[in-house]
C-alpha cells in the first residue's frame, strides 16, 4: 500500500516537479545577463568564461549597507558669479553629485585645494568628500565651508582587513559611503560624477556630463601605457574600448571617464562597487546594468580629453626640529607649524634630525638669534 501509495504520488509529482524545472529554466534564460549579474546569479556564457578566469564570476551584488557619518555639510550656495554670470541665471539645471573619495596624507590639502577652485567655477554642484579615516578633520570642515559651494564632508575608512592588502581597494569605502547617502536622499534627479581628488578637470567637462541621460562616457588622459583609456565610437555608437589593461573587464574604463544619470541608477537596488582593487569602475556599471547601446559618448564623439588622470608625486612627513618654546607668538613660526600639522603636512620635533635652517644674509642663524 504504502509502497503502492508512494509511486502513485511519484507519478503525480513527476509532472509538477518537470513543470517547475521548465518555469525556473524559462526565468533564468530570459533574465538579461546584466540583470542576473545584479541579482548576484551570475552572467552569461560570455560572462562565465571571461569572468570565472578573473574570479568575478561569483560577484554577489547586494543593497550597500553602508554608514555614513556625517563630518558637517552645507546646501547653501553662496557663491554669486560663476564663470561671469550670477548664480541665478543657471536657474534649475539638474545638480552634479561631484564624488570625491580622499585620504590623510601631506598632499590632501593642497590637492582639495586646487580641485575647490575648479569646482568653485561649476554652477549647481554639491560635493561630496569623503575622507578615509575614522575620525572628523576640523581643518577641512572649515576648509570646505569657505570655498561656498555645496558639500556634504563625511568620513569613510576603509576596512582595516584591506589597509595592508596590495594593491589595496583605494578610495571604495569612500565612494560607497557617497552612493549609500545618495540613496538615503532618495535623490533621482542629477548626475553622479567620481571625481578623484588628484586628477585635473576641465571646466567642459561638466557641462557635457550635465547632459547624461543613462551613463555617459568620454576618454581619460595621462592613463597607464597609452597616456589615454576611453571608448571607441563609431557612427556615434561606442562600439568597444581602448585601454592598456583589458583583464577580462567588460566595462575597462577609469572611473573618471563616466558620469551617470541618478533616475538611472534608481532602478537597479543592487547598486554597488565592490573591494576587488582595478575592477570597481568594471563592476559598479555592472551593478546598474550597463549595456553598449545604453552609453551616450560624450567629448566630441570621444575624441576631447576633458579629464586628466594627473599624480602627485607623494613624500613622507615634512619633519622641522625647533625647540618648542619657541612656538610662541613671538614669531610667525608657532602659528605656521601649528597649522602645517593641522593640515597632515609637517609636524615638529625638539630632538629627530638636523635642527631647522634658520638663515640671515646667506648665513645659518642659531635659533636664539633669531626668535628669542
Ligand atoms: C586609479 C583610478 O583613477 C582611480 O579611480 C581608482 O580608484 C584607483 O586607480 C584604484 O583603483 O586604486 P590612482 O591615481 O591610481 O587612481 O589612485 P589614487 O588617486 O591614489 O586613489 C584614488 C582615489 O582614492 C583618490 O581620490 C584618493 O584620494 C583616494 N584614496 C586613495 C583613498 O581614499 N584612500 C587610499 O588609501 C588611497
Ligand atoms: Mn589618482
Amino acid at each position: 500500500m504504502v509502497r503502492k501509495g508512494g509511486v502513485a504520488r511519484r507519478r503525480c509529482l513527476v509532472p509538477l516537479v518537470a513543470g517547475a524545472l521548465f518555469f525556473v529554466a524559462f526565468c533564468y534564460l530570459t533574465l538579461s545577463a546584466d540583470t542576473r549579474l545584479a541579482l548576484g546569479l551570475g552572467g552569461g556564457a560570455e560572462d562565465s568564461e571571461e569572468l570565472s578566469h578573473h574570479g568575478l564570476d561569483g560577484m554577489n551584488f547586494r543593497p550597500l549597507n553602508e554608514t555614513v557619518h556625517i563630518c558637517s555639510e552645507s546646501y547653501e550656495d553662496r557663491r554669486q558669479f560663476m564663470q561671469d554670470k550670477p548664480q541665478s541665471e543657471y536657474g534649475q539645471l539638474p545638480v552634479i553629485y561631484f564624488v570625491t573619495p580622499t585620504y590623510p596624507r601631506r598632499e590632501q590639502i593642497p590637492e582639495l585645494t586646487r580641485l575647490a577652485h575648479t569646482l568653485l567655477h561649476v554652477p549647481r554642484l554639491h560635493w561630496l568628500v569623503a575622507d578615509d579615516q575614522e575620525k572628523c578633520n576640523g581643518f577641512m570642515d572649515t576648509l570646505l565651508y569657505r570655498f561656498g559651494i555645496p558639500f556634504t564632508h563625511m568620513v569613510s575608512p576603509m576596512p582595516s582587513k584591506f589597509r595592508n592588502e596590495k594593491p589595496a581597494p583605494r578610495g571604495v569605502a569612500n565612494r560607497r559611503a557617497a552612493l549609500q547617502w545618495l540613496r538615503q536622499h532618495n535623490l533621482t534627479n542629477g548626475i553622479l560624477y567620481f571625481g578623484d581628488d588628484d586628477n585635473t578637470y576641465d571646466l567642459r567637462l561638466f557641462s557635457e556630463i550635465r547632459k547624461t541621460q543613462r551613463v555617459s562616457m568620454f576618454p581619460v588622459g595621462l592613463i597607464a601605457d597609452y597616456g589615454v583609456s576611453g571608448p571607441v565610437v563609431r557612427k556615434g555608437k561606442v562600439v568597444a574600448f581602448l585601454d592598456s589593461w583589458v583583464a577580462g573587464r567588460r566595462w575597462p574604463v577609469d572611473m573618471a571617464g563616466f558620469a551617470v544619470n541618478l533616475e538611472y541608477m534608481a532602478q537597479y537596488p543592487y547598486v554597488n562597487m565592490p573591494y576587488k582593487p582595478g575592477y570597481e569602475e568594471d563592476l559598479f556599471l555592472r551593478s546598474i546594468g550597463l549595456q553598449m547601446n545604453l552609453i551616450e559618448p560624450r567629448g566630441n564623439n570621444c575624441t576631447e580629453i576633458l579629464v586628466w588622470h594627473t599624480q602627485t608625486k607623494s613624500k613622507k612627513l615634512g619633519m622641522v626640529r625647533l625647540e618648542s618654546k619657541y612656538l610662541d607668538d613671538r614669531s610667525n613660526l608657532g602659528a605656521l607649524l601649528h597649522n602645517l600639522k593641522l593640515m597632515g603636512v609637517a609636524s615638529t620635533t625638539e630632538s629627530e634630525g638636523r635642527d631647522a635652517l634658520i638663515s640671515k644674509n646667506g648665513k645659518e642663524k642659531p635659533h636664539s638669534k633669531i626668535l628669542s
